[in-house]
Formats: C-alpha cells, sequence, structure tokens
C-alpha cells in the first residue's frame, strides 16, 4: 500500500504494510538511520522522534497511523548547517559515550523544551525517565538541557 509522509520537511511515498513501525520505514525505506533500535518495545526511547511537537516512541507506532502529521527526526533539526542548539548543548556538555542513546534523548529535549522553555532539573529528569542510557551520562544530559534552555532563549527558539 502506498502510503504518503511528511518527513524532515520533505514528502515521502513508501510502499509498505500500514501496520508497519514507523521506525522501520524511517530507517529501512528512507535511510534515516539517525532514530536507533533499542528495545523495539516502547521502554527505551532510542527510536524517539517528534510527530507534531510530541516526542513519540517511532518503534511502537504503525506508519499508517502518522497521517499527515509531520515527523521530525535528527537529521531534520539541523538547519542551514548549524546544530539544534539542543545538538551543540550535547557536545559542549560532553553528554555521551557510546551515544546509541543520543539521538532518542535529544529529540525528546527538543520536545521539552518547545513545552517548557525552561524546565526544572527535577523537570527535565522527569520529562526522560522513559529515556535509558546505558553509560550513565545522565548528569551531563541534564546539564545540555539547561545550556540548551540558555541558549534558546538567547537566540529564538525552535
Ligand atoms: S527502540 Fe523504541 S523505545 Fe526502545
Ligand atoms: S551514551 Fe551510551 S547509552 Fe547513552
Amino acid at each position: 500500500m502506498a502510503i504518503e509522509l511528511k518527513v524532515n520537511g520533505r514528502t515521502y511515498t513508501v510502499d509498505t504494510d500500514p501496520e508497519t513501525s514507523l521506525l522501520t520505514v524511517l530507517r529501512d525505506h528512507l535511510g534515516l538511520t539517525g532514530s536507533k533500535y533499542g528495545c523495539g518495545e516502547g521502554e527505551c526511547g532510542a527510536c524517539t522522534v517528534l510527530i507534531g511537537n510530541y516526542s513519540r516512541r517511532s518503534c511502537i507506532t504503525k506508519v499508517g497511523h502518522v497521517r499527515n502529521n509531520p515527523v521530525t527526526t535528527i537529521e531534520g533539526l539541523e538547519q542551514n548547517g548549524r546544530l539544534h542548539p539542543v545538538q551543540q548543548a550535547f557536545l559542549d556538555a560532553g553528554s555521551f559515550q557510546c551515544a546509541y542513546c543520543s539521538s532518542g534523548m535529544i529529540m525528546t529535549i527538543v520536545a521539552l523544551l518547545r513545552s517548557n522553555p525552561h524546565p526544572t532539573t527535577e523537570q527535565a529528569a522527569e520529562f526522560l525517565q522513559g529515556n535509558i542510557c546505558r553509560c550513565g551520562t545522565h548528569p551531563r544530559i541534564l546539564q545540555a538541557v539547561e545550556l540548551a534552555a540558555e541558549a534558546m532563549a538567547k537566540g529564538g527558539s525552535r
């Protein structure tokens, strides 16, 4: 079945079963491999993307349910060669070791800062509860949230 999807500002038509996971379509059909397969069961957050302004687990989202809602993946955050402030904050704070969780963490934080531009550390930690980092970089991830919030307050949010 032909399914139309808007991803990172581009429209794609993919020929697949509507029950296929969005993550499979992103990675295997569109070649957008920044979203990672971790648990495949909605429990780790590695596959997180934005659907509209909301963070969603793409491994448990059926592509047929996405319809016309715009999808943003980690590949779609950079604009005109400039990293998104959350991506830049991850670099500045050194918020990764293996980085397997980073794409999902970053997408979740982008969603957080769109709904709450100045979260407290506790609020940020709570919002990120469903994103697992096996390397234990949570303290630096929370530092990145703070840096990104400051940068976005100065430079305008996106
Ligand atoms: S791979 Fe989707 S939540 Fe773990
Ligand atoms: S940096 Fe390795 S899982 Fe988070």
